[in-house]
This record gives structure tokens, C-alpha cells and sequence, in this order.
């Protein structure tokens, strides 16, 4: 799809050819990313289109279009659907990509459940259906609501066109009152080939995947389009439930499957870790006849109490883990390496490749990591593909890391060419020139131009706007790209977005009036930011991007915290290694010494904090809520665990404790409110004692958290 000529080389014929060509490829693109959810090249090729029409515009100026893609902020937003809360929220997997994972995955679990390796534990093992998971609601055996999954927490609404899929009973005899039937929607290889072959007839874009094509197709916003695409629907799991479908996984399948759902037939129980991977060996030798998509299997502990009891981490479910297939790979030349600088300054080279096919997706570049990597060496020092270094020019190896991230694992030294030289990494930094050190302990260098950097703000923007945080419908990554150079209507931080609706209206260059927008359009982006003003503290501490702040530990400072308030005037007040403000701080569990001084660091910035209160001015942040709220008498108590604990693992007895709204601390202090010893205890039980801290045994604390 790129022209290959060189812009250097382009006539004013031919580079007024190409820019023509080159407007309608990427307001197609526009328009295929933003209205229609199905983005048809990959950002690499887009930037790639997007930055050699700029070139040409920046040698032959006279020729730029009135249509240029360089001016065009994005394309209008599609009306969307509304949004369902998910009452059970909807999960992903970890995952095993060996054997010895899925050992260690079975290990972990007879741990945490206090099992030996000889006692008993049945899972099930089934296919990993790549397509997209839905949720659908059925009150008195009616269908009633579908929803996508969304972050987890919230979903689209897609009712109308989850009717349209033939493989979904619409009303159901003999079901619980309410059931809630989540599973994945896919396309089968036969339909996509033929879907494909009407598109092209139509003259409209082919699908890249049976995935994408799902995906489009269940989220048209016309559900007579959706009708007439061939999807179809695997259920394997539930959310809601009014009544227990079964006291087991297996006999949940089997009862779904007895109330008109489809279910995998490849779905098999297993006694123990040796059976699931023959299945595992099973399942995939039986890949290629299936005649749909599956990109690894699922494994599940077959016992529904034991799921209870096992619970889930952030956002997966310790009870289940999805053993992937080895990723699909290729071979293709390096054209270039490129420096990306990210969020937090770290300076990621990229590999430009030659456009490759990696199972279904064209792939034009791939990370490098960084300079040890480039090098031929791990973190440790450690060499890897036997030592092999990348250089421009090389042959090499791709694949897609998780399916995802394009990454290289080998290169081809018979195929260097022979001027080919080793790559140079810069110490400083492409974007703002400033350097870019290598602290001790730090696999990457950094940009040490903080916000004066533009790469590092408008990384931060995009992060601000992602899905995980304030996820604004009609702007993401693009739109953050072009408005952040917009002469007229920059966004430099977070706290312009805010304020862009006043800016418009007082602007000469007002964006209603611009190519790509209409006053609809431009409604609704400022709708959709005025949506958000409303934010769960969560959300704004995770948007704010700081540096080791994932979403999990946003959620763990804003469940310690409560509000904005207290947590800005608890940063404020700490004294780094000294006071109460930072032992509370580094006191919460999941929260170490590293992630607690990056956020100390930003919030006693001064110009990181001037931003951060500009932002502040636009918002109105929501308190948080006790994710779990419990009437058990240890809800909102501080718990320690000390001794041998014999009736369940520490692991399980901090995940209950936590899940009855308790905090599980590591050391006794005057704040601990209840010890739990068991024998052996020592040191702790005494510190208790001197304290005058209730101290109860093993026995007295599974009564109490059984109790209220
Ligand atoms: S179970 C709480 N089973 O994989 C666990 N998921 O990477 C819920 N998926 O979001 C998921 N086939 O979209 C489960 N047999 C299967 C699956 C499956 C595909 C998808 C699902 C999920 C994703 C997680």
C-alpha cells in the first residue's frame, strides 16, 4: 500500500498523484478506526502514510490539499450505544505458554487451598475461541440484554444485535430466574471467506481476520447489518445467576448446553496437569480441521467451591489460566530503527520492517526493547538469540508476542549485508535533545526533559484519555496527536481538554467548521469530555500516569485514601523514609518503596503538581467505594497473620480477609486491630501483647470471617 518511490524522487506530477492517493487512503483509514470499529491497516502503516504525506507537503507546499490528511483532526464519531454495568465484573486470563506454566499454575493453586500434590483436583480444559466475549442477560427465560465486555466493569450495549446471532436462544425453558450467559462471538473460517468475498464484490474492505470481522460486525450500529453476518456464539461462563447452575464447572457447561446453548465439544475434564496438556496436545492437533479461530485452551478447577475459595487477582480469576498456542512467525528486513519516546521518558527503539503477515495481521514494525536487547543481551546480561545483535538491513524473525506485541526472536547472519553496522544507541533524546541517561538498576535510558518534552506529554495525554482511564468516546491516540499541534486549539495536557469547549467558542479557527467535522460531531466530543468531569478517583489516578501507577494500585491507593482530597494532602504531608504519612503510604499492601516515591515525586513536583491541580479545576472526583462491602466484623479492620496457619494458606487467608473489606498488613503496629496467630508465633505475638491488640487463634478466625 506504500508507494515505494522515494519522496526526493517525486515530480509535482507524480507527488500531487501521491498526495491524492494518499488523502483517500488515510481519511478511509479515519473513517474505517473511528465510525465503523475496524481498523483495516496498522498504526505503524498508518504513522508511515501520515509522515510521507507530510513530507511531501513539506517539499512541494504549493501542492498541499485542501483535503489534507495532515489537517484533519480525526473523523466524526459514530452515535455509540449506551453502556451496561457489569453486576459481576468480566475478566480476562493469565497465561501459561509451557508446560512447566501450566505446573506451576496447578502448584499454586494446591497451595493457596492448602492441597498436597497427591491429593485430588479436577479441572476442565477447553478451546480458547478467538473472537470477542460477550455478556447475555435472561430474566424469566427471556433474552433481555447483551453487553460487550468493555474495561470489564462497563460493556456496550448491544442488544439489538446480539438477537441477530442464530447460535443465541432468545427465550430459554426451565432456566433460573435470572442468568446471565457470557461466552465468545466468532466467525467460522467458511463464513469469513465468504463475507470477504462479498466485500470485495461491494467493493468495500476485506476483513484482516475472522476476529476483526466479529468484532465489526457485532458492534454495527444498523443490527440489520449484523443480521447478516454469520456470527456465532461458545458459552462458557456466567455472571449473574439467580440460582447455581451446578455444583461443578463440567455440570455448569453440560446444564447451559441442556438449556440450548452451544458449547465446545472439545471441552473435557481432566483429573490432573498431565491430562491437561495431552488435551492441550490433543486440541491442537486438531487446530487446523476446526474450521474457526481458537488461539490456546482454557483451563478451569472443575470444583465451583473451590473457584470461590480461590477468588480472583485484579483482573483474573486465580482459578483458571489460558495455556496459549506457540505464536505463528516470519521472516522479513529491517529498514530502519526508530526511537520512540514513551510516557515516562523511556527511549524504546522500534524496528521498521518490511510489511510482513503474521498470523492474519501485517506487521510493519516490532519492539526492540532496548540498547541490551539490540545488543543481543537479556536484563541479566545474559545473551540471547545466541548473542545475535540487530542491525539495520537484517533478516529476521517475527512474531506476535501474546498475539499481540510484534517482536523479533532471531536474525539471519547469512543474510547481514555486508556494510551492515552495528546500531548506536543515542544518549540523548530524538525528540527534545535533552539527555537521556541510564540510571543504575534501569534497563532503558530516559529523557530527562520531563514535561518540556513533547513526545513524553503527548504519551501522557494518550495514556490520560486510554481505555483503563478517562477513555473520552471520539478522542483517543490520534485525535491527541493532531490536537496536541493544533495551532489554534492545543491540547498540551490533560486540563486542556477540559477546557476546550471554551477555547472553540472563543477561537477563530473553530473546529465545527473544519474538514472531517460537523457541528454534530463536535457536540459530541465535547459531550463526551463533559461525560467525564465526573471521574472515580480510581480512574484520575491512573490517568495521571505516573510512573509504576497501574491500574491495580491506583485502585489500592484510592480504596486507602477515600478522596482526592485525602489522598492529595497525604502526598503533600509525606517526608520520604521519615514520617507517618509515608509509612501509611508504603504500609499498603501491593504498594512498594519504588511505585511509592514515583508518587511522591509527582505530586511534590512543583510543575508536575501545578498540572495536576490545573486538571483538578475541571473535575469533580468521585469518592471511592469499599470495593467489597461486608457486614463482617473485620470490615475496615487491619489484620497480621503470624504463625502456621494449618486450615488454609496465608495466601487464602489474606485473600478473604481482604475480600471482607479487611487490610492485611505485614507488621504489628498501633494501628494493627486483631492478630491472628498460630503456633509458632513469635516475635509479633508479643509485640501484640505489649500493645494490648486482640490476638486470636486459627479456629476463632474462620469463625469470625464466616461471620455477619
Ligand atoms: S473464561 C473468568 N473460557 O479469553 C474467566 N474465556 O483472555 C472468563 N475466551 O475475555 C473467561 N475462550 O474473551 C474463557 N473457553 C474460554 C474462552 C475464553 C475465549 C476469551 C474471553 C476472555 C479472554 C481472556
Amino acid at each position: 500500500m506504500t508507494s515505494t518511490i522515494p519522496v526526493a524522487e517525486l515530480t509535482p506530477e507524480t507527488a500531487a498523484e501521491e498526495l491524492a492517493r494518499l488523502a483517500q487512503v488515510l481519511g478511509a483509514a479515519n473513517r474505517d478506526y473511528h465510525t465503523n470499529d475496524a481498523p483495516n491497516i496498522d498504526d505503524g502503516t498508518y504513522d508511515a502514510l501520515k509522515r510521507r504525506n507530510l513530507d511531501i507537503e513539506i517539499r512541494f507546499p504549493d501542492l498541499k490539499r485542501e483535503d489534507s490528511p495532515s489537517d484533519t483532526v480525526g473523523a466524526p464519531v459514530a452515535d455509540g450505544f449506551s453502556k451496561i454495568k457489569h453486576e459481576v465484573r468480566m475478566l480476562s486470563l493469565g497465561n501459561a505458554f509451557t508446560s512447566e506454566d501450566v505446573d506451576d499454575f496447578d502448584d499454586r493453586i494446591r497451595r493457596f487451598l492448602g492441597l498436597s500434590s497427591s491429593d485430588p483436583l479436577a479441572y476442565t480444559a477447553e478451546p480458547k475461541i478467538d473472537g470477542l466475549s460477550l455478556s447475555v442477560r435472561y430474566e424469566n427465560g427471556k433474552l433481555v440484554q447483551a453487553a460487550t465486555r468493555g474495561d470489564g466493569d462497563v460493556g456496550e450495549n448491544v442488544t439489538a444485535n446480539a438477537l441477530t446471532i442464530r447460535d443465541l436462544p432468545h427465550v430459554i425453558e426451565n432456566a433460573p430466574e435470572v442468568i446471565e450467559v457470557r461466552g465468545e462471538v466468532y466467525m467460522s473460517h467458511a463464513d469469513f471467506d465468504a463475507l470477504n468475498k462479498q466485500q470485495e464484490a461491494a467493493g468495500q474492505k476485506a476483513f484482516a481476520n475472522p476476529r476483526n470481522a466479529a468484532a465489526g460486525s457485532l458492534r454495527q450500529l444498523d443490527a440489520s447489518i449484523t443480521e447478516k453476518r454469520p456470527l456465532r456464539f461458545f458459552a462458557y461462563a456466567w455472571g449473574t445467576l439467580s440460582t447455581p447452575l451446578s455444583d461443578t464447572q463440567f455440570g455448569a457447561i453440560e446444564h447451559l448446553k441442556t438449556l440450548g446453548f452451544s458449547v465446545n465439544p472439545l471441552t473435557k475434564l481432566c483429573t490432573n496437569a498431565t491430562d491437561l496438556v495431552a488435551h492441550y496436545k490433543n486440541i491442537e492437533n486438531q487446530r487446523p480441521d476446526l474450521g474457526y479461530d481458537i488461539d490456546g485452551v482454557v483451563y478451569k478447577v472443575n470444583d465451583l467451591a473451590l473457584q470461590g475459595r480461590l477468588g480472583f487477582r485484579s483482573t483474573t480469576p486465580r482459578w483458571a489460566i489460558a495455556h496459549k498456542f506457540a505464536a505463528e512467525r516470519a521472516w522479513t528486513r529491517i529498514s530502519g530503527i526508530d526511537i520512540q519516546v514513551g510516557r515516562t521518558g523511556a527511549l524504546s527503539p522500534v524496528a521498521r520492517l518490511e510489511p510482513i503477515t503474521v498470523g492474519g495481521v501485517v506487521v510493519s514494525n516490532a519492539t526492540l526493547h532496548n540498547e541490551d536487547y539490540i545488543a543481543g543481551l537479556d536484563s541479566n546480561g545474559v545473551p540471547i538469540r545466541d548473542g545475535k545483535d540487530i542491525r539495520v538491513g537484517d533478516w529476521v524473525r517475527v512474531y506476535r508476542a501474546g498475539d499481540v506485541i510484534p517482536k523479533i526472536d532471531d536474525v539471519d547472519l547469512s543474510k547481514r549485508p555486508e556494510d551492515a553496522e552495528p546500531f548506536v544507541f543515542p544518549d540523548t533524546c530524538p525528540i527534545c535533545q535533552s539527555a537521556a541517561p541510564r540510571e543504575e538498576g534501569d534497563a532503558v535510558r530516559r529523557c530527562s526533559g520531563g514535561m518540556i518534552c513533547a513526545a513524553q506529554a503527548v504519551e501522557r495525554l494518550k495514556h490520560f484519555v486510554s481505555r483503563g482511564a478517562f477513555d473520552i468516546d471520539g478522542l483517543g491516540a490520534k485525535q491527541i496527536e493532531n490536537f496536541f499541534d493544533d495551532p489554534m486549539l492545543a491540547i498540551k495536557e490533560p486540563a486542556d481538554i477540559f477546557t476546550l469547549r471554551a477555547r472553540n467558542a472563543a477561537s477563530l479557527g473553530r473546529l465545527e467548521n473544519r474538514d472531517g467535522w460537523g457541528k454534530k460531531s463536535v457536540e459530541n466530543l465535547f459531550k463526551s469530555i463533559d461525560e467525564k468531569r465526573k471521574i472515580p478517583l480510581a480512574k484520575l489516578i491512573f490517568g495521571l500516569g505516573v510512573r509504576h501507577v497501574g491500574d491495580s494500585t491506583a485502585r489500592l491507593l484510592a480504596n486507602r485514601y477515600g478522596s482526592w482530597d485525602a489522598f492529595a494532602a497525604a502526598m503533600d504531608a509525606v517526608i520520604i523514609d521519615e514520617n507517618d504519612a509515608w509509612t501509611a503510604l508504603i504500609d499498603i499492601d501491593g504498594v512498594g518503596q519504588v511505585l511509592a516515591k514515583s508518587v511522591v515525586h509527582a505530586f511534590q513536583s512543583e510543575q508536575e503538581r501545578a498540572g495536576i491541580d490545573r486538571l483538578i479545576a475541571e473535575l469533580d472526583v468521585q469518592d471511592a467505594v469499599a470495593p467489597v462491602v461486608s457486614d463482617n466484623p473485620v470490615a475496615g479492620k487491619t489484620l497480621v497473620f503470624t504463625g502456621t496457619l494449618e486450615k488454609m494458606s496465608r495466601a487464602e487467608a489474606k485473600a478473604r480477609a481482604e475480600s471482607l473489606g479487611a487490610k492485611v498488613s505485614g507488621s504489628v503496629s498501633k494501628k494493627t486491630d486483631l492478630l491472628i496467630a498460630g503456633p509458632g508465633a513469635g516475635s509479633k505475638a508479643k509485640k501484640a501483647a505489649d500493645l494490648g491488640i486482640e490476638v486470636i487463634d486459627e479456629d476463632a478466625w474462620i469463625a469470625l470471617s464466616n461471620a455477619g
